[in-house]
């Protein structure tokens, strides 16, 4: 039984899966195409939003250090990320990398944990977007009924119908097709860099010295019966649990991770790409260099603009210029916050779908999901299940806490990438890798550390969530993926395109 559990699926399995007319998606996108689509992604809710609570309550002005470090973790992954989406040009990121090398449980794992990534990570900054929109409509002079506002501290029963509205929209904009997608995100990615730039640059001629001092607060201890939410580190280590001084800079960084999370769906969409072996690393490196440099900038401007206990937790880049008397700049940035995080939350709704697409057309989720639509070829079947859920998410949950537990999801897929980079190179070593991440086996390993390393720095109950959804994958893995997997029924890509398509729509 332990052989079947890591019964591995053929690279050349993977690629020909694609190329069955039932199961293929349309290769249209540039490596400049999937850098905007990295861009479009990255930058959102983690500095528009975030960027404001973990320098106030961790770190100081050093949250530029956070993100640096969160970065640093980042730049590790995608240099084993680049060889795989190099190596594996098929849909499904991780997943499928850790199918061609670990097996099918590792594999349903990494997928059952991307899921958990997407889904949350859409709900999150679908309810950070309806929370800008609200703000901007506060401008004008319209107020939302509290009941059809944010979840987050409200009082009884409601519906965030913003956040739900945006990802309906969002879904049906994607199952017409990844052509209109990448068009919109283009224009879209425009503006929020524009955005972000004004900030840096309008922003630097506000900045006062005296808002860096300390640059490093000295570290406070955090008042007793919180032990949950303190980092796993502390806990296990018994260490007092503390905020800001040097672990407070680890402890943001583990929360500012969420601002970089997306990069790595620009592997899932190798299979959309025109030459994934050429592009794909220009692709994850570029868009990841570019969002790090502004990410530190932007920090950097903004701590030395307000005094970091003074920065607004809900709008902190806009609110900073209001504190500095420049109330147009501030709405600006609101509006183009909303815009930015449109695109973030279509992508990040995109790779969710494209997650659930490839494990469907494996068999270890049912085969209905795996049919593209016959005029769209896009895999409308999970993207309008997974859109609904979604929305019904993001309408009715506080999310605060939910971001801590997408950052754990994505490091875990780190993990297993780092060490899949190494398995592959000593299982596989004749596949032909248009990229090479360098100095292997020590960088995976660093990956692997640096990775781990965050994890243990969020809060002990974002640990025991992350497990009790990881159960239930095991669960439905057993009762269900392991006998219908295609792999284990031995079928092969000829056997999946004999299926009639006639149910398609
Ligand atoms: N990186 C994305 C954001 O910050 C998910 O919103």
């Amino acid at each position: 039984m332990s052989s079947n559990l890591f019964r591995t699926k053929k690279v050349e399995q993977s690629i020909l899966d694609t190329e069955e007319p039932e199961h293929a998606l349309k290769r249209s996108l540039s490596a400049l195409d999937l850098t905007v689509f990295g861009v479009g992604v990255v930058i959102g809710t983690g500095i528009f939003v975030l960027t404001g609570a973990v320098a106030k309550e961790n770190a100081g002005p050093a949250v530029a250090l956070s993100f640096a470090v969160a970065g640093l973790v980042c730049a590790l992954a995608a240099l084993c990320y680049a060889e795989f989406a190099s190596t594996v040009p098929v849909a499904g990121s991780a997943y499928t990398f850790s199918y061609a090398s670990l097996g099918e449980l590792p594999a349903w794992t990494i997928g059952w944990d991307l899921v958990l990534e997407f889904a949350l990570g859409t709900a999150v900054v679908a309810v950070g977007w309806a929370g800008y929109i609200r703000s901007l409509m506060e401008n004008a002079g319209w107020t939302m009924p509290a009941a059809l506002g944010g979840r987050d501290g409200a009082q009884g029963f409601g519906f965030d119908i913003l956040a739900a509205a945006l990802v309906l929209v969002l879904t049906a904009i994607l199952v017409v097709g990844m052509k209109l997608s990448a068009r919109i995100t283009s224009i879209v990615v425009a503006v929020k860099v524009t955005v972000v730039l004004v900030v840096i640059i309008a922003g630097a001629f506000f900045i006062e010295g005296a808002n860096y001092h300390p640059f490093i607060p000295e570290s406070k201890p955090v008042p007793a019966g919180e032990s949950l939410n303190s980092p796993l580190i502390q806990v296990l280590f018994g260490w007092a649990p503390s905020n800001f001084g040097v672990m407070g800079i680890f402890t943001a960084a583990s929360v500012v991770f969420f601002a970089f999370i997306g990069f790595d769906i620009v592997a899932t969409a190798a299979e959309e790409t025109k030459n994934p072996q050429r592009d794909m690393p220009r692709g994850i490196l570029g868009s990841l260099l570019i969002c790090t440099a502004l990410y530190v900038a932007v920090s950097v401007v903004v701590t030395g603009m307000q005094n970091y206990s003074r920065l607004s937790v809900d709008a902190p880049l806009a609110d900073a210029f209001k504190a500095t008397g420049h109330p147009w700049y501030a709405g600006f940035i609101s509006f183009g916050a909303a815009v930015g995080l449109t695109t973030v939350c279509m992508i990040l709704l995109l790779g969710q779908t494209r997650v659930f697409f490839a494990m469907s057309r494996d068999g270890l989720l049912p085969r209905f999901f795996s049919r593209v639509h016959p005029r769209f070829r896009t895999p409308h079947r999970p993207t309008i299940l997974l859109g609904v859920l979604i929305a019904v998410l993001a309408g009715f949950t506080p999310l605060s806490e939910l971001a801590a537990l997408v950052n754990i999801g994505t490091l875990f897929a780190f993990v297993v990438v780092a060490i899949s980079v190494v398995i592959l190179r000593r299982t596989r070593p004749d596949l032909p890798r248009s990229f090479h991440t360098p100095w292997v086996p020590v960088l995976p390993v660093l990956s692997v550390a640096a990775s781990l390393w965050l994890m243990l720095n969020l809060p002990t109950e974002t640990w025991i969530r992350f497990g009790i959804w990881m159960a239930i994958g095991f669960v439905v893995y057993f009762l269900y993926s392991r006998t219908h997997s295609r792999l284990a029924r031995g079928e092969t890509p000829a056997d999946g395109a004999a299926e009639p398509r006639g149910d398609a729509t």
